[in-house]
């Protein structure tokens, strides 16, 4: 084994360390039930299903290690904790286009989090066609500071779309993917149309209903 590669075992490791983990773990979990007790709020108040799922993950060591190597990063645990923004990631997949505004709002108003980051790929999807609002916050975890969690919000429709293209595209590198960008794009610019067209739908059947 060569140094270098020694160096990537090691990180590899501490990356995976139960203690290094923990407070990641924590983020995501405190994450996620800040996010129920939100979806049942205004659920309630809005009368229909505010946010229809919620997901977490947390960044594998060889993915940490795959991120650092691209960014050109030095590859030391440290800097995968300063750095890296979504060793702790959830997802929330909402209905409608509005609910992912509502709810950045409703986030920004959150006392205990503290948003350092936003990034609207839903104004201004990815060259790939990817839409989804990411906020990157800051969550206290008792007795271990505080964590960054990447919030990816969208909406089902876009999740589709996401989980899709992940699958056979973002995560597999090269091959020939080139061949399906053009046809991967117009289904993104398609399904923006169709999440248009829902709220519009929403908005109008709710007017409907107030003059009954
Ligand atoms: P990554 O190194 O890919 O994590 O990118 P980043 O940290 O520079 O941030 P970015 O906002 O570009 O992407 C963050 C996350 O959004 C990724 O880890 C994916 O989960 C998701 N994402 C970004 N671009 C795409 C895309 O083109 N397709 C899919 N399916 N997901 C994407
Ligand atoms: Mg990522």
């Amino acid at each position: 084994m060569d140094a270098l590669e020694g160096m990537y075992q090691s990180f590899l490791r501490q990356m995976g360390e139960p203690a290094f983990l923990e407070p990641y773990r924590k983020a995501c979990r405190k994450t996620e039930e800040k996010l129920g007790k939100i979806n049942v709020d205004y659920s309630k108040q809005l009368g229909r299903a505010f946010i229809s799922q919620i997901t977490s993950r947390i960044k594998t060591p060889e993915s940490c290690l795959n991120k650092m190597l691209k960014k050109k990063y030095s590859i030391e645990k440290e800097t995968a904790q300063e750095r890296l923004n979504d060793i702790s990631g959830v997802r929330v997949v909402c209905n409608f286009l509005d609910d992912i505004y509502k709810l950045v709002e409703i986030l920004k108003e959150d006392d205990e989090i503290e948003i350092v980051k936003t990034k609207d790929y839903v104004k201004k999807p990815k060259a790939s066609g990817y839409q989804s609002l990411h906020v990157i916050a800051l969550i206290p975890i008792e007795g271990m500071g505080k964590k960054k969690v990447e919030i990816q919000i969208r909406t089902q429709a876009m999740n589709f779309w996401a989980v899709v293209e992940h699958h056979f595209v973002y995560k597999k590198g090269n091959y020939e993917k080139y061949e399906f960008e053009k046809d991967l794009k117009e289904c993104a610019k398609a399904i923006y149309k169709i999440d248009k067209k829902m709220l519009l739908l929403r908005e109008r059947m709710e007017t409907a209903q107030v003059m009954e």
